[in-house]
Protein backbone atom coordinates (compact mmCIF):
# COMPACT_ATOMS: atom_id res chain seq x y z
CA UNK A 1 0.00 0.00 0.00
CA UNK A 2 2.94 2.45 0.75
CA UNK A 3 4.90 1.31 -1.99
CA UNK A 4 1.99 2.03 -4.10
CA UNK A 5 1.10 5.78 -2.82
CA UNK A 6 5.08 6.46 -3.18
CA UNK A 7 5.59 5.94 -6.52
CA UNK A 8 2.17 7.24 -7.16
CA UNK A 9 2.69 10.92 -6.13
CA UNK A 10 5.63 11.44 -7.67
CA UNK A 11 3.76 10.46 -10.87
CA UNK A 12 1.42 12.19 -10.16
CA UNK A 13 3.07 16.00 -9.15
CA UNK A 14 4.87 15.73 -13.15
CA UNK A 15 1.39 15.02 -14.25
CA UNK A 16 -0.32 17.86 -12.62
CA UNK A 17 2.73 20.08 -13.57
CA UNK A 18 2.59 19.37 -16.96
CA UNK A 19 -1.27 20.25 -16.94
CA UNK A 20 -0.35 23.76 -15.46
CA UNK A 21 2.41 23.97 -17.81
CA UNK A 22 -0.07 23.66 -21.10
CA UNK A 23 -3.15 25.19 -19.26
CA UNK A 24 -1.18 28.32 -18.08
CA UNK A 25 -0.07 28.34 -21.81
CA UNK A 26 -3.83 28.99 -22.56
CA UNK A 27 -4.11 32.15 -20.08
CA UNK A 28 -4.94 35.16 -22.08
CA UNK A 29 -7.09 37.55 -19.73
CA UNK A 30 -7.46 38.22 -15.85
CA UNK A 31 -10.32 35.88 -15.96
CA UNK A 32 -7.99 33.09 -17.69
CA UNK A 33 -5.76 33.52 -15.09
CA UNK A 34 -8.10 33.64 -12.26
CA UNK A 35 -9.49 30.24 -13.32
CA UNK A 36 -5.95 28.99 -13.73
CA UNK A 37 -5.18 29.65 -9.88
CA UNK A 38 -8.73 27.76 -9.11
CA UNK A 39 -7.85 24.99 -11.37
CA UNK A 40 -4.04 24.43 -9.03
CA UNK A 41 -4.14 26.33 -6.08
CA UNK A 42 -7.57 26.72 -4.93
CA UNK A 43 -9.18 24.90 -2.12
CA UNK A 44 -10.40 21.81 -4.77
CA UNK A 45 -7.01 22.80 -6.91
CA UNK A 46 -4.73 20.06 -7.89
CA UNK A 47 -2.10 21.06 -6.32
CA UNK A 48 -3.71 21.59 -2.65
CA UNK A 49 -4.95 18.13 -3.91
CA UNK A 50 -1.76 17.03 -3.44
CA UNK A 51 -0.50 18.46 -0.70
CA UNK A 52 -3.16 16.87 1.41
CA UNK A 53 -2.27 13.33 -0.14
CA UNK A 54 1.18 13.72 1.78
CA UNK A 55 -0.03 12.63 5.31
CA UNK A 56 -0.64 9.28 3.03
CA UNK A 57 2.86 8.69 2.31
CA UNK A 58 5.63 7.53 4.66
CA UNK A 59 8.02 9.27 6.62
CA UNK A 60 10.62 8.71 3.99
CA UNK A 61 9.03 9.31 1.06
CA UNK A 62 6.91 12.47 2.44
CA UNK A 63 10.15 14.49 2.70
CA UNK A 64 10.65 14.38 -0.79
CA UNK A 65 7.56 14.48 -1.97
CA UNK A 66 6.62 17.12 -0.14
CA UNK A 67 9.86 19.24 -1.26
CA UNK A 68 8.38 18.45 -5.34
CA UNK A 69 5.02 19.70 -4.61
CA UNK A 70 5.88 22.85 -2.90
CA UNK A 71 8.54 23.64 -5.41
CA UNK A 72 5.77 23.15 -8.24
CA UNK A 73 3.01 25.58 -5.93
CA UNK A 74 6.20 28.04 -6.03
CA UNK A 75 6.49 27.79 -9.79
CA UNK A 76 2.74 28.20 -10.14
CA UNK A 77 2.81 31.01 -7.92
CA UNK A 78 5.75 32.83 -9.77
CA UNK A 79 3.53 32.37 -12.68
CA UNK A 80 0.69 33.64 -11.77
CA UNK A 81 2.33 37.01 -10.66
CA UNK A 82 4.03 37.04 -13.88
CA UNK A 83 0.69 36.76 -15.98
CA UNK A 84 -0.45 39.30 -12.93
CA UNK A 85 1.77 41.68 -14.44
CA UNK A 86 2.17 41.33 -17.89
CA UNK A 87 -1.49 41.15 -17.98
CA UNK A 88 -1.75 44.68 -16.26
CA UNK A 89 0.82 46.00 -18.58
CA UNK A 90 -0.80 45.07 -21.75
CA UNK A 91 -4.40 46.02 -20.21
CA UNK A 92 -2.73 49.60 -19.83
CA UNK A 93 -1.41 49.98 -23.45
CA UNK A 94 -4.24 48.65 -24.29
CA UNK A 95 -5.74 51.69 -22.58
CA UNK A 96 -3.33 54.20 -23.74
CA UNK A 97 -4.30 53.16 -27.18
CA UNK A 98 -7.97 53.52 -27.01
CA UNK A 99 -7.91 56.78 -25.01
CA UNK A 100 -5.38 58.42 -27.52
CA UNK A 101 -6.09 61.75 -28.63
CA UNK A 102 -5.19 63.37 -32.07
CA UNK A 103 -3.96 66.69 -30.95
CA UNK A 104 -3.94 67.69 -34.27
CA UNK A 105 -7.69 67.05 -35.35
CA UNK A 106 -9.70 70.39 -35.81
CA UNK A 107 -11.41 71.52 -32.33
CA UNK A 108 -14.54 72.19 -31.79
CA UNK A 109 -14.82 75.73 -31.52
CA UNK A 110 -17.03 77.49 -29.59
CA UNK A 111 -17.66 81.07 -31.43
CA UNK A 112 -16.35 83.83 -29.96
CA UNK A 113 -18.87 86.82 -29.15
CA UNK A 114 -18.12 90.18 -30.26
CA UNK A 115 -18.93 93.26 -28.64
CA UNK A 116 -22.30 95.89 -29.17
CA UNK A 117 -21.66 98.39 -31.29
CA UNK A 118 -23.64 100.59 -28.68
CA UNK A 119 -21.21 99.51 -26.08
CA UNK A 120 -17.82 99.54 -28.86
CA UNK A 121 -19.16 103.55 -28.95
CA UNK A 122 -19.73 103.63 -24.65
CA UNK A 123 -16.02 102.42 -24.44
CA UNK A 124 -14.18 105.22 -26.87
CA UNK A 125 -16.52 107.85 -25.42
CA UNK A 126 -15.24 107.14 -21.85
CA UNK A 127 -11.25 106.96 -23.20
CA UNK A 128 -11.43 110.29 -24.46
CA UNK A 129 -13.42 111.78 -21.79
CA UNK A 130 -11.08 109.55 -19.21
CA UNK A 131 -8.14 110.94 -21.32
CA UNK A 132 -9.31 115.07 -20.64
CA UNK A 133 -8.94 114.25 -17.15
CA UNK A 134 -12.73 113.36 -16.44
CA UNK A 135 -14.24 110.78 -13.85
CA UNK A 136 -16.70 108.17 -14.91
CA UNK A 137 -19.73 108.19 -12.57
CA UNK A 138 -22.89 106.02 -12.45
CA UNK A 139 -26.28 106.75 -11.52
CA UNK A 140 -29.47 104.68 -11.00
CA UNK A 141 -32.25 104.13 -14.42
CA UNK A 142 -34.94 103.98 -11.62
CA UNK A 143 -34.55 107.52 -10.28
CA UNK A 144 -36.93 109.93 -8.20
CA UNK A 145 -39.15 113.02 -9.83
CA UNK A 146 -36.73 115.10 -7.54
CA UNK A 147 -33.16 114.14 -9.29
CA UNK A 148 -34.81 113.47 -12.51
CA UNK A 149 -36.83 116.92 -12.60
CA UNK A 150 -37.13 119.33 -9.97
CA UNK A 151 -33.10 119.56 -9.12
CA UNK A 152 -32.54 120.01 -12.82
CA UNK A 153 -34.75 123.16 -12.71
CA UNK A 154 -37.61 121.44 -14.23
CA UNK A 155 -40.56 122.29 -12.39
CA UNK A 156 -43.77 120.51 -11.70
CA UNK A 157 -45.62 122.55 -14.61
CA UNK A 158 -42.47 122.39 -16.88
CA UNK A 159 -43.28 121.65 -20.43
CA UNK A 160 -40.17 119.64 -21.02
CA UNK A 161 -41.69 116.95 -18.94
CA UNK A 162 -44.01 116.62 -21.49
CA UNK A 163 -41.07 116.37 -24.15
CA UNK A 164 -40.01 113.37 -22.40
CA UNK A 165 -43.21 111.20 -22.15
CA UNK A 166 -41.94 109.53 -19.02
CA UNK A 167 -42.69 105.65 -17.99
CA UNK A 168 -43.74 106.36 -13.81
CA UNK A 169 -43.91 103.49 -11.16
CA UNK A 170 -45.47 105.91 -8.97
CA UNK A 171 -46.26 109.81 -9.44
CA UNK A 172 -42.77 110.50 -7.98
CA UNK A 173 -40.32 107.33 -9.33
CA UNK A 174 -39.82 106.91 -13.14
CA UNK A 175 -37.44 105.41 -15.37
CA UNK A 176 -34.98 108.34 -15.68
CA UNK A 177 -35.54 110.50 -18.97
CA UNK A 178 -31.74 111.45 -19.94
CA UNK A 179 -28.80 111.20 -17.70
CA UNK A 180 -28.57 114.84 -15.87
CA UNK A 181 -29.69 113.15 -12.86
CA UNK A 182 -26.51 111.92 -11.79
CA UNK A 183 -24.71 115.01 -12.42
CA UNK A 184 -27.18 116.29 -9.58
CA UNK A 185 -26.03 112.67 -7.32
CA UNK A 186 -22.29 113.59 -8.25
CA UNK A 187 -22.18 117.38 -7.47
CA UNK A 188 -23.94 116.22 -3.81
CA UNK A 189 -21.39 113.98 -2.97
CA UNK A 190 -18.50 116.35 -4.66
CA UNK A 191 -19.10 119.79 -3.49
CA UNK A 192 -17.71 122.08 -2.54
CA UNK A 193 -14.83 120.20 -4.31
CA UNK A 194 -13.48 122.08 -7.68
CA UNK A 195 -12.82 120.92 -10.08
CA UNK A 196 -15.42 118.32 -10.53
CA UNK A 197 -15.32 116.96 -13.98
CA UNK A 198 -17.57 113.83 -14.98
CA UNK A 199 -18.76 111.68 -17.11
CA UNK A 200 -22.10 109.68 -16.58
CA UNK A 201 -22.97 106.79 -19.63
CA UNK A 202 -25.64 104.82 -18.83
CA UNK A 203 -29.58 103.68 -19.97
CA UNK A 204 -32.22 106.05 -20.05
CA UNK A 205 -36.34 105.88 -21.08
CA UNK A 206 -38.74 107.86 -22.99
CA UNK A 207 -41.77 106.40 -24.60
CA UNK A 208 -40.99 107.20 -28.22
CA UNK A 209 -40.44 104.59 -30.50
CA UNK A 210 -39.36 104.43 -34.77
CA UNK A 211 -36.67 104.41 -36.87
CA UNK A 212 -34.38 107.10 -35.10
CA UNK A 213 -36.13 106.72 -31.42
CA UNK A 214 -36.06 103.54 -29.40
CA UNK A 215 -37.71 103.89 -25.95
CA UNK A 216 -34.55 102.37 -24.19
CA UNK A 217 -31.52 104.39 -25.47
CA UNK A 218 -27.99 105.08 -23.85
CA UNK A 219 -26.92 108.49 -22.98
CA UNK A 220 -23.71 110.06 -21.95
CA UNK A 221 -23.35 113.32 -19.62
CA UNK A 222 -20.32 115.80 -18.95
CA UNK A 223 -20.23 117.97 -16.27
CA UNK A 224 -17.63 120.47 -15.34
CA UNK A 225 -17.84 122.29 -12.00
CA UNK A 226 -14.88 124.81 -11.35
CA UNK A 227 -14.23 128.39 -10.56
CA UNK A 228 -14.34 130.59 -13.57
CA UNK A 229 -14.78 127.95 -16.32
CA UNK A 230 -16.86 129.24 -19.71
CA UNK A 231 -18.34 128.43 -22.99
CA UNK A 232 -15.12 128.51 -25.09
CA UNK A 233 -14.15 125.68 -22.49
CA UNK A 234 -17.11 124.10 -23.23
CA UNK A 235 -16.41 124.02 -26.46
CA UNK A 236 -13.07 123.26 -26.86
CA UNK A 237 -13.57 120.27 -24.88
CA UNK A 238 -17.01 119.58 -27.35
CA UNK A 239 -14.42 120.07 -30.04
CA UNK A 240 -11.26 118.08 -28.86
CA UNK A 241 -14.21 115.11 -28.47
CA UNK A 242 -15.54 115.35 -31.99
CA UNK A 243 -12.23 115.31 -33.05
CA UNK A 244 -10.93 111.99 -31.48
CA UNK A 245 -14.57 110.59 -32.29
CA UNK A 246 -15.52 111.69 -35.63
CA UNK A 247 -11.61 112.59 -37.07
CA UNK A 248 -9.11 115.33 -36.69
CA UNK A 249 -11.04 117.32 -39.70
CA UNK A 250 -14.21 117.81 -37.57
CA UNK A 251 -15.72 120.77 -37.08
CA UNK A 252 -18.50 121.52 -34.40
CA UNK A 253 -21.15 124.27 -34.26
CA UNK A 254 -23.71 125.25 -31.76
CA UNK A 255 -27.15 126.80 -32.25
CA UNK A 256 -28.91 128.53 -29.60
CA UNK A 257 -31.35 126.36 -27.39
CA UNK A 258 -32.97 125.96 -24.72
CA UNK A 259 -32.47 123.24 -21.40
CA UNK A 260 -34.25 124.21 -18.55
CA UNK A 261 -30.59 123.10 -16.33
CA UNK A 262 -27.87 125.33 -18.50
CA UNK A 263 -28.51 128.69 -19.28
CA UNK A 264 -27.36 129.81 -22.11
CA UNK A 265 -27.76 126.49 -24.03
CA UNK A 266 -26.81 125.36 -27.52
CA UNK A 267 -27.70 122.18 -29.53
CA UNK A 268 -23.90 121.15 -30.82
CA UNK A 269 -23.52 119.90 -34.17
CA UNK A 270 -20.64 117.98 -35.48
CA UNK A 271 -19.46 118.45 -39.44
CA UNK A 272 -21.09 114.87 -41.30
CA UNK A 273 -18.26 112.50 -40.94
CA UNK A 274 -19.86 110.52 -44.33
CA UNK A 275 -19.38 113.95 -46.66
CA UNK A 276 -16.92 116.16 -44.45
CA UNK A 277 -19.78 118.77 -44.69
CA UNK A 278 -20.49 118.78 -48.07
CA UNK A 279 -24.43 117.55 -47.95
CA UNK A 280 -25.03 113.74 -48.31
CA UNK A 281 -27.99 110.99 -47.34
CA UNK A 282 -26.71 110.87 -43.92
CA UNK A 283 -26.41 114.38 -43.03
CA UNK A 284 -29.90 115.12 -44.88
CA UNK A 285 -28.09 117.15 -47.69
CA UNK A 286 -27.20 119.52 -44.57
CA UNK A 287 -23.41 118.93 -44.01
CA UNK A 288 -24.30 118.77 -40.34
CA UNK A 289 -25.00 116.34 -37.72
CA UNK A 290 -26.95 117.15 -34.11
CA UNK A 291 -25.59 114.95 -31.73
CA UNK A 292 -25.94 116.49 -28.40
CA UNK A 293 -27.15 119.28 -25.81
CA UNK A 294 -25.20 121.73 -23.94
CA UNK A 295 -25.01 124.65 -21.83
CA UNK A 296 -23.92 126.66 -18.85
CA UNK A 297 -25.06 125.26 -15.89
CA UNK A 298 -27.63 126.62 -14.24
CA UNK A 299 -27.22 128.43 -11.14
CA UNK A 300 -30.55 126.59 -9.21
CA UNK A 301 -28.93 123.04 -10.77
CA UNK A 302 -25.37 123.77 -8.91
CA UNK A 303 -27.45 125.16 -5.80
CA UNK A 304 -29.37 121.82 -5.63
CA UNK A 305 -26.14 120.03 -5.92
CA UNK A 306 -24.32 122.02 -2.85
CA UNK A 307 -22.29 124.36 -4.75
CA UNK A 308 -22.47 128.48 -4.31
CA UNK A 309 -23.37 129.57 -7.63
CA UNK A 310 -21.89 133.04 -6.91
CA UNK A 311 -18.02 131.36 -6.35
CA UNK A 312 -18.07 128.47 -8.83
CA UNK A 313 -19.81 127.56 -12.37
CA UNK A 314 -19.79 125.10 -14.81
CA UNK A 315 -20.68 123.66 -18.16
CA UNK A 316 -22.87 120.23 -19.64
CA UNK A 317 -23.54 118.24 -22.13
CA UNK A 318 -25.78 115.48 -23.16
CA UNK A 319 -25.76 113.13 -26.11
CA UNK A 320 -27.01 110.19 -27.28
CA UNK A 321 -25.00 106.91 -27.93
CA UNK A 322 -27.21 105.35 -30.52
CA UNK A 323 -27.33 108.03 -32.36
CA UNK A 324 -23.41 108.14 -32.37
CA UNK A 325 -23.00 104.64 -33.19
CA UNK A 326 -25.69 104.79 -36.44
CA UNK A 327 -23.26 107.77 -37.74
CA UNK A 328 -20.35 105.28 -36.68
CA UNK A 329 -21.30 102.61 -38.66
CA UNK A 330 -23.15 103.78 -40.93
CA UNK A 331 -26.91 102.27 -39.98
CA UNK A 332 -29.68 103.21 -40.81
CA UNK A 333 -32.31 101.94 -38.68
CA UNK A 334 -32.16 102.42 -34.59
CA UNK A 335 -34.19 99.10 -34.40
CA UNK A 336 -30.85 97.12 -35.83
CA UNK A 337 -28.82 97.89 -32.30
CA UNK A 338 -31.91 96.19 -30.40
CA UNK A 339 -33.17 93.39 -31.99
CA UNK A 340 -29.58 90.90 -31.00
CA UNK A 341 -29.52 89.35 -34.65
CA UNK A 342 -26.36 87.63 -35.25
CA UNK A 343 -25.75 88.43 -38.27
CA UNK A 344 -25.59 91.72 -38.32
CA UNK A 345 -23.67 91.93 -34.15
CA UNK A 346 -21.00 90.03 -35.76
CA UNK A 347 -20.10 92.72 -38.17
CA UNK A 348 -18.61 94.95 -35.49
CA UNK A 349 -15.36 93.63 -33.79
N1 LIG B 1 -30.42 116.05 -20.69
C1 LIG B 1 -30.57 116.63 -21.99
C2 LIG B 1 -31.44 115.72 -22.85
O1 LIG B 1 -31.62 114.58 -22.52
C3 LIG B 1 -29.23 116.82 -22.68
C4 LIG B 1 -28.37 117.83 -22.00
C5 LIG B 1 -27.50 117.43 -21.01
C6 LIG B 1 -28.43 119.17 -22.36
C7 LIG B 1 -26.69 118.37 -20.37
C8 LIG B 1 -27.64 120.10 -21.73
C9 LIG B 1 -26.77 119.69 -20.75
O2 LIG B 1 -31.94 116.12 -23.87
Amino acid sequence: MTEQVSTYIPEQVSEVEALAKSAFDQVKTPEDLQSFRIEFLGKKGMITYLLKGLGQLPPEARREAGIRINLLRQEVEDLITLKESSLGREAEARRLEAEVIDVTLPGKGTPLGSRHPVNLVILEIKKIFVSLGFEVWEGPEIETDYYNFEALNIGRDHPARDTQDSFYITPDILLRTHTSPVQIRCMEIKAPEVPLRMVAVGKTYRRDNDATHSPMFHQVEGLVVDRGTSLAELKGTLLAFARRMFGSETRIRLRPSHFPFTEPSAEVDVSCPICGGGGCGVCKQSGWLEILGAGMVHPNVLRAGGYDPEAVNGFAFGMGVERIAMQRYAIDNMRLLFENDLRFLGQFR
